[in-house]
C-alpha cells in the first residue's frame, strides 16, 4: 500500500521530516510494510521548498492539501492555536488521519480534538509535542497503559535547563546564559514561552491528560519561570546538595491532583539532578512499575523528526493494515481527580533572605515562621556584602503553601528586610 502524507509548516521540524521522508523511503517501507510518499507540502513561504527536491508537490494553500483526495493523513507542523485548530480539525472531518507536535494546541483544545478524532473514526497522534526525540508519549499512552501513575516529574524544557545548567557550571548570570543560549540557536527571540515555565505548562498538561485522565487547563497550572532565579541561589543550592531545575510536576494524592511548573531544588542525588543542557527528562512513576526514567533530546529538527516519523509510522501502519483506533484516546481516570489548590501543597522551602545584619533579626524570621507553623530545618547565614546586608538562607521542613505566604508577607514587611526573599520549592526523591 502507498500513504500520502500532506505535510503543512516547512519550519525546523517540518523541513526535518520532509527530509527523513524523503532520504529514508526505502528504510521507512521496509519498516513499515507500506510505501510512504510526501505527496504535498505547504509553508506560506515558497523559498522554504526548496532543497526539497522535485518529490513533493508544493502549495502556499493549506485547502489544496485538505481537499486533495488522495492524502490519507496530514502532518501539521506549524503551531499556535490557529489556523492549526481549525486544519487539523477540517482534515479529520474529510476522513484524514492527522499528526501532530503541536503542544500550545494540544495542552488547550486535546479533548476536542480527540472527540472529532473518535467522531470522524481518525487516528491523532502527537509523539512530537512533548520531549523532543523521547517516546514518551507512546509509553505513557500504550507502555504504561495497565498503571495507576502516581507521579510525572519532568524537565522538559530545554532552553531552560541549559540556561540553569551554564548558570551553575560557569556562574554565568541568567542573562549571560539566555545570551548564550541563542547564540546556540537554542531559545526563541522572544524567550518568554520557555524561560516563564509556559512551554513546559503545555507538556505538562499534555502529559497530565495521558497519566491521569485530567484535562488540567492552562490557567489552573501554577507557572512560574526562571528569571527571579540568581547565581547566588544556584550557588547556595550547590553547597547545600542541590540543584536548580524548572520542574514540571503533575502528582496524585489520593483522589487529588498536583499540577505545577516552578524551579524546584533537587537533591544531587535525584534521579533528574543529572540531566543537564538542553537534555530532558521525564520521570513516572507507576503502580505496577515503580519508577521509570526518559531521558533524551528535547528540542532541535532531527529528534522532532523522530517524534513525528514514529507517529507518521503508526498511521501508515495501520492504514495498510486497515485499520484504526488502535491506540485508545485518553482517558478519563476511573476516579474523578480534584485538583489540589496550590495553597494546600506541601512541600520542603528553600528562602534567602537579604537582612541587615544586627542583632535579634534571625530570631524575629524564626517566630514568624514559627507562629506560620513552619519548622526551620538549616540555617545558614553568608557573608556580609556592603552596608551591612547579609544572605540568609533557610530551608524549612515540609510546610503548607498557603503558611509559606502568610509567613512571607509578614517578613518582607520587616524593616531589616532589604528585598524581596527569594523562595524556591524542593522535590524529595521518591520511591526509586
Ligand atoms: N522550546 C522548546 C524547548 C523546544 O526549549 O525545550 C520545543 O518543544
Amino acid at each position: 500500500m502507498t500513504v500520502n502524507v500532506g505535510l503543512i509548516g516547512l519550519g525546523t521540524v517540518g523541513t526535518g521530516v520532509a527530509r527523513v521522508l524523503l532520504d529514508k523511503a526505502y528504510l521507512l517501507e521496509q519498516r513499515i510494510g507500506a510505501r510512504v510518499v510526501l505527496s504535498r507540502v505547504c509553508d506560506r513561504h515558497a523559498a522554504r521548498a526548496r532543497g526539497l527536491g522535485s518529490g513533493a508537490r508544493f502549495t502556499t494553500d493549506p485547502a489544496v492539501i485538505l481537499r486533495d483526495p488522495q492524502i490519507h493523513l496530514v502532518v501539521e507542523l506549524i503551531g499556535g492555536i490557529q489556523p492549526a485548530k481549525r486544519l487539523l480539525l477540517e482534515a479529520m472531518r474529510r476522513g484524514k488521519h492527522v499528526v501532530t507536535a503541536n503542544k500550545a494546541l494540544l495542552a488547550e483544545a486535546g479533548p476536542e480534538l480527540f472527540a472529532a478524532a473518535e467522531r470522524y473514526g481518525v487516528d491523532l497522534y502527537f509523539e512530537g509535542s512533548v520531549g523532543g526525540g523521547i517516546p514518551i508519549i507512546k509509553a505513557v499512552r500504550e507502555g504504561l497503559i495497565a498503571n495507576e501513575l502516581n507521579a510525572i516529574l519532568g524537565i522538559v524544557n530545554g532552553t531552560s535547563n541549559y540556561i540553569l545548567t551554564r548558570m551553575r557550571e560557569k556562574d554565568l548570570s541568567f542573562y549571560e546564559a539566555l545570551q548564550e543560549a541563542r547564540h546556540h540557536g537554542y531559545a526563541e527571540r522572544n524567550p518568554t514561552l520557555d524561560v516563564d515555565g509556559h512551554d513546559a505548562a503545555h507538556k505538562l498538561a499534555i502529559l497530565t491528560w495521558l497519566g491521569f485522565g485530567t484535562h488540567v487547563p492552562i490557567a489552573k497550572i501554577h507557572t512560574e519561570g526562571i528569571r527571579h532565579i540568581s547565581q547566588a541561589d544556584i550557588r547556595y543550592a550547590t553547597e547545600l546538595g542541590y540543584c536548580i531545575k524548572l520542574l514540571a510536576i503533575a502528582k496524585r494524592e489520593g483522589s487529588e491532583l498536583e499540577v505545577r511548573v516552578h524551579p524546584t531544588l533537587l537533591s544531587t542525588s535525584h534521579l533528574l539532578a543529572n540531566v543537564n543542557g538542553v537534555y530532558n527528562a521525564v520521570y513516572v512513576h507507576g503502580d505496577l512499575v515503580g519508577a521509570e526514567l526518559f531521558y533524551g533530546r528535547g528540542a532541535g529538527q532531527n529528534p522532532a523528526a523522530s517524534s513525528v516519523l514514529a507517529d507518521i509510522a503508526d498511521v501508515a501502519r495501520n492504514l495498510a493494515l486497515g485499520i484504526a483506533k488502535r491506540v485508545p484516546s485518553p482517558h478519563p481516570h476511573q476516579r474523578a481527580l480534584r485538583l489540589r489548590r496550590m495553597d494546600a501543597i506541601e512541600t520542603r522551602y528553600y528562602m534567602r533572605f537579604t537582612v541587615k545584619d544586627e542583632p535579634g533579626v534571625l530570631g524575629t524570621i524564626a517566630g514568624i515562621l514559627g507562629r506560620h507553623h513552619i519548622s526551620i530545618a538549616s540555617v545558614h547565614q553568608k557573608e556580609r556584602q556592603a552596608a551591612r546586608i547579609a544572605p540568609v538562607v533557610m530551608m524549612t521542613h515540609e510546610a503548607r503553601e498557603a503558611d509559606m505566604r502568610r509567613a512571607l508577607e509578614a517578613i518582607d514587611r520587616l524593616r531589616m528586610i532589604r528585598s524581596k526573599t527569594v523562595v524556591i520549592r524542593t522535590e524529595a526523591p521518591r520511591g526509586r
